[in-house]
């Protein structure tokens, strides 16, 4: 109650069909321009790309794979000019090199070394064309940069320095090369992006298998291979990535990366005060004490969603004191890490599709802390300990601990204070405060493990699904008609919103389920209360954004959908899209399709400008589907080329044929 609804508000587009084109489709009355994608040139200098002769020194000029985060900084006041900041995941080798046969096919020693160089980020000056909200990269612009896994970091705050990060190549800890699996990020008042870094533990590996205790397992519990799995291999062209010859290299890795893209000579930091675990991203907003307030989630099956506030306040003004005091302010803080309670007796939404008695799914948090005042909050374990191997601090939390901070029987952890046991969700992805109404969102992407079976978790209020429904085809011999059936697990994620209790710098907050995604038709699914019958179907929420006017718009990761069509019974997984949803007023809930991205690809990144005339997107992996090669790909987008045509992930914008407001 109390927050009226923005002016400006209103998405009167019509939704977007769900469909397998390669193609990006918008709602009528848009239209898209490809603005950047794999190859084009970032750097004076830069070769033209050429997919049959490409080379590590020509990508690390280029403009890198799988773009994912977009940051956008303007350079002038009239936003005519801007730096856009974009993430490069991780790469597809089967679609960037011809003779890659599959996803974990082996590859040579230089594609290995071109692939390293599409990773990590690129930032690119762009400016806007005409009236609309068309925006082109600006050729050789000053402040071009590509940042790759050649790139010197620094690593700062408690962690910097500590035995847990020194390697033979950094013996005082404190210098990293490169940041890997960049994924959502966030963009500060003062001027800087932020990066999560989070599937890195797919680049470790070792043909010397590796033994670790059970009471500290560092490398199994962030998904880390102890031996040499398939695929990347890093590890036969940089023996960094060796784990038996280096085993702190991957210490330096699963961080959150503050980058100063206004100052292309700017060394990115590395900020330990964050915690280390799949950063999915990270985004900050000014407690009312002044303190700054980071949101990340950890995005893993069971995870955690933490919090970080800085000890330091923020300083407003754009003057160079002011800002080199606010470059230092992620260096030092408090680190929490969420606890949800339930306010229902069962949080189950899925069987019945009955929501609880009180007509929500809600309750109150708590943030529990792991590092408060320069201290760890395990006992027999340093700061530095904590921040590196936050995982295993969190999982620690309220159970019972021997003299050295471990379990005493790893297999059987004992609870002592379930008050201080933070909550296992569905896969935290991107976490983003709402600038009109004040309230944190944050996406749960799905959990297909949350069953309650086999001695897997089972729901709880604000992971309250274990059963999600698909369609069944039709059986022609049977007889029996199209159809829908239940599946295990969360598959299609949802979305949670809470507000802080005083000030966003506190430690509780209450929590309500904002949207579980789906099938609107099929009982479980939940739009803020919202008939279904009127929104679009939605599956996997990923990365978050709100239009100046407090509008909720959403990207999708694996969408699991499948649309019942007459001719073919079921097809499963449409093509992922970016919708947008009212977060207050009559229309609260009211989910609609925006757009939707060519096959195979995610949609990530979107960011809507000030204005509200622009929304980039990025088209992450287009073409990524089982057998899809460069010889056979199963997208063409965006090139169309007759010739050898393969996908090429890009950064687009989408604008208002009439230079109007995007999603009215
Ligand atoms: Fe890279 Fe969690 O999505
Ligand atoms: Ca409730
Ligand atoms: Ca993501
Ligand atoms: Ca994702």
């Amino acid at each position: 109650g109390g927050v009226t609804r923005a002016p400006g508000s209103d998405l009167t587009f019509q939704p977007v069909e769900q469909n397998f084109l390669d193609e990006l489709v918008t709602a009528n009355g848009y239209r898209y321009s490809v603005v950047m994608r794999w190859g084009d040139p970032v750097l004076p200098g830069a070769p033209p790309f050429r997919i049959d002769r490409q080379t590590p020194e020509a990508q690390a000029m280029q403009f890198g794979y799988n773009c994912d985060y977009i940051g956008f900084l303007p350079l002038d006041d009239r936003d005519r000019q801007a730096l856009l900041v974009v993430n490069h995941e991780y790469t597809n080798e089967q679609l960037m090199f011809a003779g890659v046969a599959g996803e974990s096919a082996p590859t040579t020693p230089e594609q290995k070394r071109i692939a390293m160089m599409a990773h990590g980020i690129s930032v690119v000056e762009v400016q806007r064309h005409g009236k609309t909200g068309e925006w082109r990269p600006v050729r050789n612009g000053r402040r071009n940069r590509r940042i790759t896994t050649d790139t010197p970091m620094e690593l700062t705050g408690p962690a910097a320095g500590s035995p847990y990060l020194r390697t033979s190549a950094d013996p005082r800890g404190r210098t990293v090369l490169g940041t890997l699996n960049n994924c959502a990020g966030g963009m500060t008042p003062w001027g800087t992006t932020l990066h999560g870094e989070e599937n890195f533990n797919q680049y470790f590996g070792t043909a010397t298998p590796i033994t670790e205790s059970a009471k500290e397992p560092r490398l199994a519990r962030y998904g880390v291979s102890t031996t040499r799995p398939p695929g990347r291999r890093w590890d036969e062209v940089d023996p960094r990535f060796d784990l038996a010859r280096e085993p702190n290299e991957v210490n330096r890795f699963g961080w959150v990366v503050e980058v100063d893209p206004y100052d292309p000579t700017s060394t990115p930091k590395k900020r330990t005060a964050l915690g280390r675990f799949k950063h999915e991203g990270a985004n900050v907003q000014i407690a009312e004490d002044g303190r700054v307030v980071a949101y990340s989630g950890d995005d893993e099956r069971f995870d955690y969603i933490y919090k970080f506030v800085s000890r330091k306040t923020y300083r407003p003004g754009t003057d160079s004191a002011s800002r080199a005091h606010n470059l230092t302010l992620l260096e030092d803080g408090d680190l929490y890490v969420a606890r949800f309670v339930g306010d229902s007796p069962t949080g189950e939404i899925d069987g019945s599709g009955e929501l609880p008695a009180d007509g929500e799914l809600d309750g109150y948090g708590e943030w529990i802390p792991l590092v408060e005042d320069g201290r760890a909050m395990i006992p027999g374990k340093d700061v530095a300990w904590v921040l590196t191997f936050t995982r295993l601090a969190a999982d620690r939390l309220g159970k019972q601990l021997d003299a050295n901070g471990d379990f005493p029987d790893p297999a059987n952890p004992v609870v002592v204070d379930a008050a201080l046991v933070p909550t296992k969700m569905d896969r935290p992805e991107d976490i983003q405060v709402n600038p009109v109404n004040g309230r944190v969102y944050a996406a749960l992407t799905n959990n297909s493990n949350r069953t309650g079976v086999n001695g897997r978790p089972g729901a709880d209020e604000a992971n309250p699904i274990t059963r999600s429904y698909a369609f069944e085809p039709a059986d022609e011999e049977a007889g029996t008609p199209a159809t829908f059936e239940q599946q295990p697990g969360n598959r299609n994620g949802h979305v949670i919103e809470w507000e802080e209790t005083g000030s966003a710098s506190g430690t509780s907050f209450t929590w309500r389920i904002f949207l579980v995604c789906g099938d609107p038709q099929f009982p479980g699914t939940y739009f803020a209360g919202y008939d279904r019958s009127k929104v679009s179907a939605i599956s996997c929420p990923d990365n978050l954004e709100f239009d100046p006017a407090g509008n909720l718009w959403i990207s999708t990761d694996g969408n699991v959908l499948s649309v019942r069509n007459q001719a073919v019974g079921t097809l499963g997984g449409t093509n992922d899209g970016l919708f947008a949803v009212p977060t207050e007023g009559p229309e609260r809930g009211y989910l609609k399709a925006f757009l939707t991205v060519p096959l195979g690809a995610e949609c990530s990144g979107p960011l809507i400008t000030r204005d509200a005339r622009s929304v980039f997107v990025a088209v992450q992996h287009p073409g990524e589907t089982t057998g899809s090669t460069v010889e056979n790909p199963s997208s063409r987008w965006p090139d169309f080329q007759a010739y050898r045509p393969f996908p090429r992930p890009s950064v687009a914008v989408v604008y208002r044929t009439d230079g109007g407001r995007v999603g009215s």
